[in-house]
């Protein structure tokens, strides 16, 4: 008496389980939308196709797409609002920090508290919403990408204030951080972060104790280039030995042992895997039902040292 009751139909799975994400509780496998805009060496990808794409991933239980306003100089923004409207249903974690100029050729840092004020409104308006439920700060002080300089190297609280007034406004739910340093994480732990997006994967792991203080503060930790990019020459999870040997064990493929890991090492974790191609999105999200054993988690722990 008196105590809700879930029936079996109430129950809701959710791929990789669940987390809380500025109050929403959405899967912990989400998708990267930067592939349906931008990807390097091959052509855009059809409109259609990206629509089709990301219906499938609502379909699969995705419920966290990570986007940007200058993926494509709103492309990314635009192929969101027409497959999913305003419906709460999906939870959305854009970035602000940079603009692309001639567009679409070139990003350029905008770091200024009134550009990031310009860089919401401009999400706002591509993607038809009201509010944005999260907006990650990217940082421009290292690589990968581009570095502030001049007038564009802004003092980090600063940015917070503006952050903070636009989350009082209510035209921003949350905010997080991306491509910062422990320093500056530790620095707006007071601010009342919603999550980190750092790059980090089995063979990028230098954000462990950016993970572990993120961790302790229930900050969800969503890395970008979790499976080491799409771009040439950066170094690919796929690649590794001990990836490739895992999958063979397992019958999987090396890109799902990767993302299983990462889903494996931290509860606070939740994927954001970029993908142009449904097949791959489904491969993606079946990862929540990968176990790896105690003994391939050692092995692909050692990774980062080879
Ligand atoms: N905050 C930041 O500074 C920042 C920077 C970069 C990206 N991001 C965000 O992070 C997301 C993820 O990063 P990312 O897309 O750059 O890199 P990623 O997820 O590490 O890798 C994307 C690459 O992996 C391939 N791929 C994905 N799933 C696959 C599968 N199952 N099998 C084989 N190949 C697979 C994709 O090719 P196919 O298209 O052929 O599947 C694409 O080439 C982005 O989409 C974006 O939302 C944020």
């Amino acid at each position: 008496m008196g105590t809700a009751m879930t029936t079996p139909a109430e129950v809701v799975t959710r791929p990789g389980g669940e987390w809380l994400l500025a109050g929403h509780p959405v899967a912990r496998i989400g998708y990267g939308a930067m592939q349906l805009a931008e990807r390097p060496g091959r052509p855009p990808v059809d409109a259609d196709d990206a629509i089709a794409l990301l219906h499938r991933a609502l379909e699969l239980g995705v419920t966290h797409i990570d986007t940007a306003e200058f993926y494509g100089h709103g492309t990314a923004n635009e192929l969101i609002r027409r497959a999913f409207g305003d419906t709460d249903e999906v939870v959305i974690v854009s970035k602000v920090g940079a603009d692309r100029v001639d567009a679409p050729v070139r990003l350029v840092a905008a770091q200024k508290p009134n550009e990031l004020r310009a860089s919401v409104e401009a999400n706002l308006k591509s993607l038809g919403r009201e509010r944005i439920a999260v907006v990650n700060l990217r940082r421009a002080d290292a690589q990968p990408g581009i570095i502030a300089s001049g007038d564009q190297i802004v003092n980090l609280d600063d940015q917070l204030a503006e952050l903070s007034a636009l989350r009082d406004e209510g035209l921003i739910g949350a905010f997080g951080l991306s491509n910062v340093s422990l320093e500056q994480l530790q620095q707006a732990l007071p601010s009342g972060l919603a999550c980190v997006q750092n790059s980090y994967s089995l063979v990028e792991r230098s954000g462990e104790r950016m993970l572990d203080l993120c961790r302790a503060n229930d900050i969800a930790w969503a890395p970008f280039f979790p499976l080491g990019s799409a771009f040439p020459g950066r170094p690919k999870v796929v690649e590794q030995p001990a990836v490739i040997e895992a999958a063979r064990q397992l019958g999987v493929t090396p890109s799902q042992v990767g993302l299983a890991w990462l889903l494996q090492h931290g509860p606070n974790m939740l994927l954001i895997a970029g993908t142009s191609s449904i097949a791959h999105l489904e491969q993606n999200v079946a990862v929540g039902d990968i176990k790896l054993s105690d003994e391939i988690m050692v092995a692909l722990d050692a990774v980062s040292a080879n």
